[in-house]
């Protein structure tokens, strides 16, 4: 072959390799709805910016008819290499369902942990697009030990890179398991499941009847299980909101995430914030609006929006400082405190302490959430959980107590105690114990007991009680509130904080890791 040849066969075999699994395939899979592995990489990156490699990587089994011509496929089931998004490096792979149903053979898996690999020596994000029916049957315990080997990365990348998961098509059996250890779970609407067993095993174990949308659909596991980060409408939906994702995070754990100025005047003081709590401690009102009112642009990227809504997680810019944000959501169950919300928040807190996130906390809680079910089923070690995930939190953290900051809640969410740097309330904000009512029911029951008018006596003392402890002038007297602000001076209070704790130097003790109670 003449060099120009050599060249010229070059370009054929990558033109085959991009022909995935062939042209009817590639139909079929647009006929349901989706994209290739291909074209939504095109969606994902920047234009023009993806770099394939492996594109000549073939599978090795020979069992089942596997080394028929027309079984091999130049590039295997699976699309890897690097990228940009907004102009920064990210790795991907893109696992190809025209090709064996995208399942997962020694060689699709030996090109993921290649560029697992890559990602976590050059220190950027790995992103993976999932589309695969699992493990290569024909391979048996090549392709089981492939996953293993996807595990392991995934789990020694953990805090060092960002990781996403985006599930676009079938995800089941253990292949759930390299998302579910990455930091960030999308899914698409109606087009997306994950299971660790299907429908027929359910159904053959426990004689449940479920289909596969109710079993592990997008909204499943957005609403019910917490999987899911962030249900998406589509998969266009799904690539945007991961390219915007990525806005908020740096490029690994030694770097800060990216400092984008815009155009909201940082001394912005929005006076509707002064009338937001209502007059009745017992009403509520949505946190979300707070929180618009006071980050740039009124904009908030949300985490697991339809989960656990008691808390409200996710990241949002403040004077161009990216922050993540946990918030009690006193519209839902009067904010408080249960298993669910103290999961949730504990593990977005761990994710901005990784990777540098500064963390801001507005408080409205009254309490942990009390009942059988909720002592039965743990909330004692999961509340532990978000006790554990912000004393261990070394980003700068501040607090800004709204209204309620009751009993545990107070110690847990974000206090001084626990190394918060700064602590500021509202005049609105009411700190003790435990809520007049309850604390008047124990410290005066005798009192109550014998009164002529017990009802009389009791708002007596409950009056007592609130105008005593349920301000915040009691924590500042003691330094446990640095100071008690005007709402509408949130906002430049927060990035006048931000600028201070920017050069925050925090530590713990040498360790091998804690042990976060799990
Ligand atoms: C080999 C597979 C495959 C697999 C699909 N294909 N999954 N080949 N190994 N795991 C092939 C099909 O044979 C078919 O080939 C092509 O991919 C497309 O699949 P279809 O069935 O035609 O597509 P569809 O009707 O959309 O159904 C998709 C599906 C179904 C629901 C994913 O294919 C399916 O149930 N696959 C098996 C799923 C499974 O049990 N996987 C193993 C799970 S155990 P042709 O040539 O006919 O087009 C596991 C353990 C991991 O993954 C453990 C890690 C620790």
């Amino acid at each position: 072959m003449t060099t120009s040849q050599k060249i010229d066969h070059l370009h054929e075999m990558r033109e085959q390799s991009k022909q995935g699994g062939g042209e009817a395939r590639i139909e079929a899979q647009h006929e349901r709805g989706k994209m290739t592995a291909r074209e939504r990489l095109d969606v994902l990156l920047d234009p023009g910016s993806f770099r394939e490699l492996d594109a000549f990587v073939i599978h090795r089994e020979r069992n089942f008819g596997m080394d028929a011509p027309d079984k091999q496929f130049l590039g295997d089931s699976v699309v890897t290499g690097w990228g940009t998004i907004h102009g920064r490096l990210v790795y991907v792979y893109s696992q190809d369902f025209t090709v064996v149903g995208g399942s997962l053979s020694e060689v699709h898996a030996n090109k993921i942990c290649k560029i697992m690999e890559m990602a976590t020596k050059t220190g950027a994000p790995l992103i993976g697009l999932n589309d695969s029916g699992g493990a290569r049957i024909q391979e048996g315990v090549v392709s089981l030990g492939g996953y293993a080997d996807i595990f392991l990365r995934n789990t020694m990348a953990s805090g060092i890179i960002p990781q996403i998961s985006a599930i676009m098509g079938p995800c089941a059996g253990g292949a759930v398991y390299s998302p579910a250890l990455t930091d960030f779970i999308f899914m698409v609407k109606n087009s997306s499941y994950m299971f660790v067993t299907g429908p027929d095993v359910i159904k053959a174990v426990t004689h449940e009847e479920v289909t596969f949308e109710e079993l592990g659909g997008a909204m499943t596991h957005s609403s019910k299980s917490g999987v899911c980060h962030v249900p998406t409408e589509d998969e266009t939906d799904c690539m945007m909101l991961i390219r915007e994702l990525l806005t908020y995070l740096p490029q690994n754990n030694m770097e800060d995430p990216p400092y984008e100025p815009n155009s909201d005047d940082p001394l912005r003081r929005d006076a509707q914030l002064n009338e937001i709590v209502p007059d009745d401690p017992s009403k509520p009102y949505d946190i979300k609006e707070v929180i618009r009112m006071v980050v740039d642009d009124g904009h908030f990227y949300e985490i697991h929006e339809h989960y656990a809504s008691n808390i409200v997680v996710g990241f949002a810019r403040l004077g161009g400082y990216s922050i993540g944000i946990v918030a009690n959501q006193p519209a839902v169950l009067a904010g408080v405190l249960d298993i669910k919300a103290s999961a949730k928040a504990a593990r977005f807190v761990r994710f901005c302490d990784c990777f540098n996130i500064p963390i801001i906390t507005f408080e409205d809680v009254p309490g942990f959430m009390p009942g059988l079910d909720q002592e039965h089923s743990g909330i004692i070690r999961e509340g532990a959980k978000l006790v554990f995930a912000y004393s261990e939190a070394t980003v700068p953290k501040i607090t800004v107590i709204t209204r309620k900051s009751y009993g545990g809640a107070y110690c847990v969410m974000n206090s001084k105690h626990i190394r918060s740097d700064l602590n500021l309330a509202w005049p609105t904000a009411e700190i003790a114990v435990m809520g007049p009512d309850g604390a008047v029911n124990i410290i005066f029951r005798r009192e109550l007991a014998a009164a002529d008018d017990p009802v009389a006596k009791k708002a007596e003392l409950v009056q007592d009680y609130r105008d005593r402890f349920a301000n915040p002038y009691v924590a500042a007297s003691r330094g446990f509130i640095d100071d008690v602000i005007e709402p509408k001076e949130t906002r430049p209070r927060l990035i006048n904080a931000l600028e201070v704790l920017r050069n925050k130097r925090a530590s713990n003790p040498p360790k091998k890791h804690g042990n976060i109670p799990l």
